[in-house]
């Protein structure tokens, strides 16, 4: 299959590419960027573990060709962390709640988190609970991740959350 060239930037990293207009973005992060952060689980866009922040909007990379993708800007869970390798706050909320068991659904879920607190940093219980809907953990039960999303809430004084890539 013919390819075409897609260019996006990545965790503040310009990238190209020549890719199958078939390719997914998710297999585009993992395969040619090699961030392998960001999980395939379903494949179908129920679970969430591909979760990555597109544009200032939370994606399921699964959903939605590399190609489509031309001239964004994604951050994935790779480019949360500081340069000097802190944690960003909700990745330390999440390992000082035990919020994660295997970690699969861990990528997503602090992907997600990192946008609904962008978009409401003084979210409730329930609105943390709704807007973490689309992704799935089948091991925690969910009150952890609640807790974790509350604390890094917390942490960052209901203030605007940094931006990882920047
Ligand atoms: S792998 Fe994308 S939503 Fe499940
Ligand atoms: S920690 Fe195992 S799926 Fe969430």
């Amino acid at each position: 299959m013919a390819r075409i060239s897609v260019s996006m930037t990545v965790n503040g990293k310009a990238v190209e590419r020549m890719v199958e207009p078939r390719m997914l973005l998710i297999h585009f992060l993992r395969d040619e960027l090699g961030l392998t952060g960001p999980h395939i689980g379903c494949e179908t866009s129920h679970c969430g573990a591909c979760t990555v922040d597109l544009d200032s909007k939370s994606v399921k990379s699964c959903t939605m060709f590399a190609i489509q993708a031309e001239g964004a800007s994604i951050v994935t869970i790779e480019g949360m962390a500081a340069a000097d390798g802190a944690l960003h706050p909700l990745q330390e909320a999440f390992r000082e709640m035990h919020a994660l068991q295997c970690g699969f659904c861990t990528p997503g879920m602090i992907m997600r988190a990192h946008r609904l607190l962008k978009e409401n940093p003084n979210s409730t219980e329930e609105e943390i609970r709704l807007g973490i809907s689309g992704n799935i953990c089948r091991c925690t039960g969910y009150q952890n991740i609640v807790k974790a999303i509350q604390h890094a809430a917390a942490k960052l004084g209901g203030a605007q959350v940094k931006e990882a890539a920047e």
